[in-house]
């Protein structure tokens, strides 16, 4: 078992990490629960997986309820959000019951939104089950759903009262939802923490340890930088080509991530920021993972991300490495950005 805790200024959490820890939810759970009633939100996918056994692992000490939504992206939408809220004020939902996030990053992310709004509030616990939510998106406190074709449009920052993870649950993940989390755990690694690329160098299972290693990282940033206005862009690292490359080809996003990040490596030596063997050790390790590292040219990509709406005045914000574990905020200018080409 790893125990970890978010320390914020608006409030602190636990983090819990262990094997089998579906079994017995309400040994964790009564830490920060003591009222009756529980709703579990859920998708199909998993709740044929694992709604039975987290269900069983409450109802000696709890009442619970559970509403069901389609899965994947889809369901970070303002039609499912309104499903959901009239299903759990059908089914008697009080501001001081407990909501629980069994599922994913889109799980996490919805029903977060939905614990943020609802009565303007309710409490609420995560227990992702995805590679990317347990190393990643579980923590940090941002939720929300897509709306008017913009991804995360609507939202807000919501900090769970606990977070429980059972890295067990990624034995039924399929290869490429595997891969979407590895490329953000090697991301990780790379713009953060040494130890964990060197963990990673043996393809050992993602465990309790590794899960650990890679949310040190994510909360590190988070605690710095709460409200998203500075440090935790660093986390963009590999994102701003892999955008790019995600827009164009059918990778899953932590696919591109993986691409996107040997092109910004690529650009960091040649810029003189990034040391040299930073490229073939990362490289190493996503082909060690079987992450698709095809080669695409940085400067091919360059226009893509100039007229990127984001860019803010013409400067664009890279994540570079400067050595492995180690990652700065670097700005380029469009003039700048335009002689590279
Ligand atoms: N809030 C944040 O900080 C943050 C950070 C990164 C990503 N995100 C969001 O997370 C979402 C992506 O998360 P995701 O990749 O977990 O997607 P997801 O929730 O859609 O899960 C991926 C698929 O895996 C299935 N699944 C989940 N757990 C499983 C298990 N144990 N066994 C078998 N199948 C399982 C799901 O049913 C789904 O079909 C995106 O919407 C993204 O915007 C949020
Ligand atoms: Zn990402």
């Amino acid at each position: 078992m790893k125990e970890l805790e978010v320390k914020l200024n608006t409030n602190s959490y636990k983090i819990i990490i262990e094997d089998g820890l579906i079994n017995h939810l309400s040994f964790y759970i009564k830490e920060v629960y003591q009222n009756k009633k529980i709703f579990i939100i859920t998708d199909d996918i998993v709740k044929d997986l694992y709604l039975d056994k987290a269900i069983k692992s409450l109802e000696n000490d709890y009442d619970v309820d559970y509403v069901v939504v389609p899965h994947g992206e889809e369901s970070k939408s303002i039609e499912t959000y309104a499903n959901v809220c009239e299903a759990l004020i059908d089914k008697g939902i009080k501001r001081n019951n407990l909501i629980i996030a069994l599922g994913g990053g889109v799980i996490g992310d919805l029903s977060g939104f939905i614990a943020a709004t609802l009565y303007r509030g309710i409490p609420y616990v995560g227990i992702p089950t995805s590679l990317l939510s347990q190393m990643d998106s579980s923590i940090g406190g941002k939720t929300g759903i897509d709306f008017y074709n913009k991804k995360n449009i609507l939202g807000a920052f919501k900090q769970p009262k606990m977070v429980l993870i059972d890295p067990n649950t990624l034995d039924t993940l399929d290869k490429r939802e595997f891969n979407n989390g590895m490329g953000e755990l090697i991301k990780h690694g790379a713009i953060g923490n040494i130890d964990l690329l060197n963990m990673l160098k043996n393809k050992p299972r993602i465990d309790e340890n590794i899960i650990a290693e890679s949310l040190k990282v994510k909360r590190k940033v988070v605690e710095a930088d709460e409200f998203d206005l500075g440090d935790r862009m660093k986390l963009n690292f590999g994102h701003t080509f892999g955008h790019a490359i995600e827009l164009k080809y059918h990778y899953k996003h932590g696919e591109a991530v993986a691409i996107g990040m040997l092109m910004a490596l690529r650009l960091g030596i040649h810029l003189g920021v990034t040391d040299k063997n930073c490229l073939e050790e990362i490289e190493n390790i996503i082909k060690l993972y079987e992450l698709p590292c095809d080669y695409y040219d940085y400067k091919d990509y360059l226009d893509d991300i100039l007229y990127d709406k984001k860019n803010i005045a013409g400067v664009i914000n890279f994540i570079f490495l400067t050595h492995l574990g180690e990652s700065i905020i670097y700005k380029i200018d469009e003039e700048k950005l335009k002689e590279l080409k």
